[in-house]
């Protein structure tokens, strides 16, 4: 199966690092990130955990559940959780889901059998409120991810689920925004006040001026 942006996530209950967790209960109302690495005890990988867990709080303030994915037994993962702490100084707090049967790492479309067609790619879901997928990645084994870049464009998709704007390329939080074609310029003008037009579909707006907006 494929997923793609805009599909509904598929929920599941699988067995994590944490006991059984159903995918939309621990998900509630928020934001998710659903993540999968090759295979635990691989250095790369060690290295994404760690960084990821240092990030944890940022994720967390905005709402964003995460939990991860690999296709090895449950046992595995305790070990290899104390040498993330002992190697990055940061132990993972977020489940592990272990996929031995590969239950989820199909139904997300997480193995790539021109890569191995026995281990998950490092793809990234994620999911929004409304059970969405709003963003979906995959890295190659050899790459490990940038997760400040996964932090940045979940404000970018916070900022446009709730408003009519885009965000310019290497866009972060604080700079200017586009307005998106469903808005007129009338209805810019009312809304904002003030843009700024360098071309008819190129518009602009400060980022002051959806700070406190709900749309
Ligand atoms: C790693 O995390 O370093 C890794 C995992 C699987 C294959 C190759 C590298």
């Amino acid at each position: 199966m494929t997923i793609k942006i805009n599909d509904t996530a598929p929920n599941f209950v699988a067995n994590t690092s944490q006991g059984s967790i159903d995918f939309y209960n621990y998900i509630g109302e928020g934001w998710a990130i659903l993540f999968s690495h090759p295979k635990n005890f691989t250095p790369v990988c060690t290295t994404e955990l760690g960084a990821l867990q240092k990030l944890l709080p940022e994720f967390t303030k905005r709402g964003v559940k995460v939990i991860g994915l690999s296709v090895d037994a449950i046992g595995n993962h305790d070990q290899w959780l104390n040498d993330i702490k002992e190697t990055q100084g940061a132990r993972p707090e977020y489940p592990l889901i272990a996929d031995e049967d590969r239950k989820v790492s199909t139904l997300y479309d997480m193995i790539n059998e021109n890569a191995s067609d026995t281990m998950t790619v490092r793809t990234v879901y994620v999911i929004g409120p409304d059970k969405k997928v709003k963003l979906k990645m995959d890295y190659p084994a050899s790459a490990g991810r940038n997760f400040n870049e996964i932090l940045r464009v979940v404000d970018s998709l916070q900022l446009t689920y709730k408003h009519k704007v885009a965000t310019p390329a290497n866009w972060k939080v604080g700079d200017d925004l586009i307005l998106t074609a469903a808005v007129t310029d009338a209805e810019a003008t009312h809304k904002y006040i003030s843009f700024t037009k360098y071309k008819p579909y190129l518009r602009t707006i400060k980022y002051t001026q959806v700070q406190g907006h709900d749309n």
